[in-house]
């Protein structure tokens, strides 16, 4: 889940004209020729009846609660219950990669063009592709199940670069498409993302911990009696932060040659259900952010100070406020559509306040933290080039996997969008001058039945 992270920054301004008169409806319409057709779409390698996509993508989308994704029962499911799961899958996934397919073709012409735009929207289609001969059938036996979750194994390998790919496309068309159309659309994108692979990952677990797959050597249950499929039913916010902020640590010490430490207070012990991949992509992301400032500010003798708070039960079922009064599923004013509803609305959450003494934010920078690309990061062995798009990609060419502290400009916006996506929320405070306080809310989810 760690992307690469490497210089980056927007690119400015509006579409020139030439982008606007490439766009695919412009060229259709006003050059109705026969060879107009092949514009119509963007380059492809992968056969599909256009039919087939458009109908998916009229089809809505299913709301998802997470009721759906723990109602075939706790692990190990039985082969009727696995055949369940197989086929509520499978409802729902072409109709996300067709949504998807669709909303890449109506990014401009000339930016789904770009080969890296372009690799993700065939990856879509190769995706999808691979879905539709299953489209109208039922899974019924094992032989279709195991070659079901293959195809969502494949799935879920295809599309996990999609961060840097579509980071890079978007700085190479920064001449062609505005950066508040990047964040939007990379919004929508990402969060659909979160979702479909939740979806599969969901299945595949669920398939490899099941009666007519398990291996009779490995007791699964046994092992990870929490888990329901990727949802860890007792998972410790404090374990989580441990193991991220020693991986954090070690990439400081690569790039500063420092190790900033960090402090766990509050209730350490508390556990919620959720996710775990998500929290530690989320925990990630804000330490490398205040390691980066502690370091940077030259205090990093000073711990970065993390409190864990258990919100009490709510009598009357509504939502206790947390974040020193914050809305936190209000920041930035994106709304939550997409986002999975809880199997209890009332369930208490878990709020995690990550406290640094880096300087805070200036005000300047503050009202651009969450724009997709946006960072203050710039590479010492790129001088002259801060925020620049050429340190961004020269950076990009060349960094491995999570590797760095910080520049592709992502960390927060996708944090957020992870949150949000259970009916969380991500808030910074800044004291300028001083430090920095994220407040991350991790929304309860409620009891899983037994
Ligand atoms: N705790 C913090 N203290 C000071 N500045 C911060 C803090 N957190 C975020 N920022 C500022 O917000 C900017 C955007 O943060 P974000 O995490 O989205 O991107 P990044 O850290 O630059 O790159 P990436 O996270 O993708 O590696 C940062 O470049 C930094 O200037
Ligand atoms: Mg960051």
């Amino acid at each position: 889940m760690n992307v690469l992270r490497r210089p980056l920054r927007s690119c400015n301004g509006t579409p020139p004209a030439l982008a606007r008169s490439v766009t695919r409806g412009h060229a259709t319409s006003r050059y109705p020729s026969p060879a107009a057709q092949k514009w119509s779409h963007p380059p492809s390698s992968t056969p599909i009846a256009d039919d087939a996509v458009v109908t998916l993508a009229s089809k809505p989308l299913h709301a998802l609660s997470l009721a759906d994704l723990v109602k075939h029962g706790r692990p190990p499911l039985s082969q009727q219950a696995l055949f369940s799961s197989a086929n509520f899958t499978l409802s729902l996934l072409p109709i996300r990669l067709a949504h998807r397919i669709q909303a890449l073709r109506n990014l401009p012409f000339i930016v789904v063009s770009n080969p890296n735009i372009s690799k993700i929207y065939n990856n879509y289609l190769h995706s999808l592709s691979t879905l539709l001969p299953y489209n109208h059938k039922t899974i019924s036996n094992l032989e279709d199940e195991i070659r079901f979750t293959d195809v969502l194994a494949d799935l879920v390998d295809t599309h996990s670069h999609t961060i840097p790919t579509l980071a890079r496309g978007f700085l190479e068309c920064r001449k062609y498409i505005n950066p508040q159309d990047v964040t939007q659309f990379l919004d929508e994108h990402l969060r659909a993302r979160i979702g479909t692979r939740l979806i599969a990952e969901q299945h595949i677990a669920l398939h490899l911990s099941s009666q007519p797959h398990q291996d009779p050597a490995v007791n699964i249950p046994a092992l990870a009696p929490s888990y329901v499929g990727v949802i860890d039913t007792c998972l410790q916010p404090a374990s989580i932060i441990n193991s991220c902020g020693n991986f954090v640590s070690e990439i400081c010490e690569l790039k500063y040659g420092v190790r900033p430490t960090w402090i766990i207070d509050g209730e350490p012990g508390t556990t919620l259900a959720y996710v775990p991949v998500h929290l530690e992509y989320i925990i990630t992301e804000l330490l490398k952010n205040a390691f980066r400032a502690t370091v940077e500010s030259g205090r990093s003798h000073e711990p970065v100070v993390i409190t864990i708070a258990a919100e009490p039960e709510s009598p009357r079922g509504g939502r206790p406020s947390a974040g020193e009064g914050t809305d936190l599923n209000k920041t930035g004013g994106i709304d939550d559509t997409g986002s999975i509803k809880p199997i209890d609305e009332s369930a208490p959450g878990v709020t995690i306040r990550i406290r640094d003494r880096g300087g805070g934010i200036s005000p300047d920078v503050l009202p651009n933290i969450w724009s997709y690309s946006f960072t203050t990061f710039s590479d010492d062995e790129l001088p002259g080039q801060q925020n620049g798009s050429m340190d961004a990609l020269n950076a990009l060419t060349g960094a491995g996997e999570g590797s760095s502290i910080a520049g592709l400009g992502y960390g927060l916006p996708l944090s957020r969008a992870y949150a949000e996506y259970f009916g969380g929320g991500i808030s910074v405070q800044s004291l300028y001058g001083w430090g920095s306080d994220v407040y991350l809310r991790l929304k309860g989810l409620g009891r899983l039945q037994k």
